[in-house]
């Protein structure tokens, strides 16, 4: 149980689902975790069974670009300097065709899926290049890979995709510099998203996966610990699928 000891990890949207499962467990593994949401009574009540030993909240939207350099900031002050980054926030938006979808929700869903993973890699990647080292993991989506899977507009499927092609280009920047830069790309994931997905599409998820079942959040969180650890030394650049074998067929 210390595959993160000594680590700083900054996680976006931890107050519920696959956020909240990523902060249990590197605290279990021996992280100091700097967690933020738009949530407060979510976040507190986390941080509160983590231990302030263990886990900072701070109320964020990661949308606001202005958030990034307070919340920074904060969490070194509070924890030294911060190694990992785990860009996880992320909306659905509504569920519109094209020519219905308002440019101001397509923008708005970019703003938190993809302009944050920008601002958050430009917010923490100075405490990273300070301390030598880094990882940074950025959470995409299957819509990220591929579009059939019935989402909700084509702006989450772009924000998704955005991400992708936003983690190589960091990826190649600053390998040099010894900071790796990854995407997950989960798939079904019993998460509070993926209830409010399912109930307005109605959609039968069962049918399209493989192993025939939606996931436990720590079924991601396993694959987000190892490419956040130092047993990930080597990998950078690189996509992550946890879908069951979705994208296979
Ligand atoms: N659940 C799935 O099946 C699934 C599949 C693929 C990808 N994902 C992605 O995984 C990530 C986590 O999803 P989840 O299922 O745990 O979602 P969730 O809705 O259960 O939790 C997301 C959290 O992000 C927070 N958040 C939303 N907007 C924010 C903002 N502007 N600023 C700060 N926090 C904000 C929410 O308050 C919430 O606590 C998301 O990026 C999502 O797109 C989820």
């Amino acid at each position: 149980m210390s595959r993160l000891l000594n680590k700083v990890a900054l996680i976006t949207g931890a107050a519920r689902g696959m956020g909240t499962s990523h902060a249990q467990r590197f605290v279990r593994e021996g992280a100091k975790v700097v967690i933020t949401d738009l949530n407060e009574e979510r976040g507190v009540a986390l941080m509160n069974e983590l231990g302030a030993d263990n886990a900072l909240f701070i109320k964020q939207d990661v949308s606001n670009v202005h958030s990034w350099a307070c919340v920074v900031a904060q969490g070194v002050a509070r924890f030294g300097p911060i190694t990992i980054l785990v860009n996880n926030a992320g909306v659905l938006g509504p569920v519109a065709q094209t020519v219905e979808l308002s440019a101001e929700d397509y923008a708005s869903v970019c703003a938190v899926n993809q302009h944050a993973v920008f601002y958050g890699m430009q917010a923490v990647i100075p405490s990273m290049l300070e301390a030598g080292i880094g990882s940074i993991v950025n959470i995409s989506s299957i819509a990220g890979m591929a579009a059939n899977y019935g989402f909700p507009s084509l702006a989450y499927v772009a924000s998704k995709f955005a991400v992708r092609g936003m983690t190589k280009a960091a990826a190649i920047e600053y390998g040099p510099r010894n900071i790796r830069v990854n995407s997950v790309h989960p798939g079904f994931i019993q998460t509070p998203m993926m209830v409010e997905a399912t109930d307005d599409q109605g959609g039968d998820a069962l049918a399209q996966i493989p192993l025939g079942r939606i996931a436990k959040p720590e079924e991601v969180s396993n694959l987000v610990l190892f490419l956040a650890s130092d047993e990930a030394s080597y990998i950078t650049g690189s996509e992550y699928l946890v879908d069951a074998g979705m994208l296979a067929q």
